[in-house]
């Protein structure tokens, strides 16, 4: 097991095994797309598999993958897409030292890095036909570094595909921004769709579609955390890193309940210089 719960809890660990419950895929970690899912693993694989999907993803195509946390998803690009040129990039040296020491991913092909791709240049610029972030967008200092990092991956004619929460037109409260980012949201991360079609197309990056999900993501998750509440025993329950996902899992109720924000899955061609 790689997740060690203690009470040192950085903002992006969450108690994969809890969360998951016995047996499964603990090294997913997103809120999951849960029309159909069984359990969260399935709820996970699905969210991502549709990145996938609006890629039309190819065993042929040179795949980054940005914010791949334990590697779920490297694994299922190359399961089931039969993807062998791959690169990942993560924040959390944990993640990078299981997917090389435990999960065999040579270590030329991760690298321990945030987003900002753009403050160095990196070795892999515009490599890439294909870049895929699950449910992590949202965690880049703004959208403008998010998309920088994009455009510097991408060969022309490549594409994106990302999960990110998006803001609802309506105000948000002073409690939500604190709320959001105590949740390492940055205030410049999150934009309306307007905005990030604009910021994007400023990097020479064409929105082609942005998918809804919120009302398959929110309230599926919040259940979810709900059902795995009640199975767990009090010293679990009274983790911090387990008290983090039931805040989580809160927020997305009341979420579900009261459009602040919405949950979109973004698709965007880098065009053609
Ligand atoms: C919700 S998890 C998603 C993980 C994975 N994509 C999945 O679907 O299981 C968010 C991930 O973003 C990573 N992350 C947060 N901030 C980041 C940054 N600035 N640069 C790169 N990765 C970051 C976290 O370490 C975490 O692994």
């Amino acid at each position: 097991m790689a997740f060690t719960d203690t009470q040192q809890v950085s903002p992006f660990d969450i108690p994969g095994q809890l969360l998951a419950g016995p047996g499964a895929d603990w090294r997913w970690n997103n809120l999951g797309y849960w029309p159909g899912a069984s359990c969260y693993a399935s709820a996970c694989q699905q969210l991502a598999l549709l990145h996938a999907d609006v890629l039309s993803l190819q065993s042929q195509q040179r795949l980054l993958e940005l914010a791949c946390g334990y590697g779920a998803g490297l694994e299922l690009w190359q399961r089931a897409f039969g993807i062998t040129d791959y690169h990942a990039l993560e924040l959390r040296q944990q993640c990078v030292d299981h997917l090389v020491n435990r999960q065999g991913v040579p270590a030329a092909r991760v690298s321990q890095r945030s987003f900002a791709l753009c403050k160095g240049t990196p070795p892999w610029q515009g490599w890439f036909d294909a870049v895929i972030c699950v449910d992590a967008a949202y965690h880049a200092p703004s959208v403008a570094d998010f998309a920088d990092t994009l455009t510097q991956a991408l060969a022309p004619g490549g594409a994106a595909a990302f999960s990110t929460l998006l803001k609802a037109h309506s105000a948000e409260p002073f409690w939500h921004q604190q709320l959001r980012r105590m949740a390492g949201i940055p205030d410049a991360s999150l934009v309306t769709e307007a905005d990030l079609r604009q910021t994007l197309a400023a990097r020479g990056l064409e929105v082609m579609s942005v998918q809804y999900l919120e009302h398959a993501v929110f309230k599926g998750f919040s259940d979810w955390v709900s059902q795995r509440h009640d199975m767990l025993d009090w010293r679990q329950r009274t983790s911090l890193s387990w008290l983090k996902v039931l805040a989580t899992a809160r927020w997305c109720r009341y979420l579900s309940q009261r459009p602040l924000l919405r949950y979109g899955l973004v698709h965007a061609v880098r065009v053609e210089a």
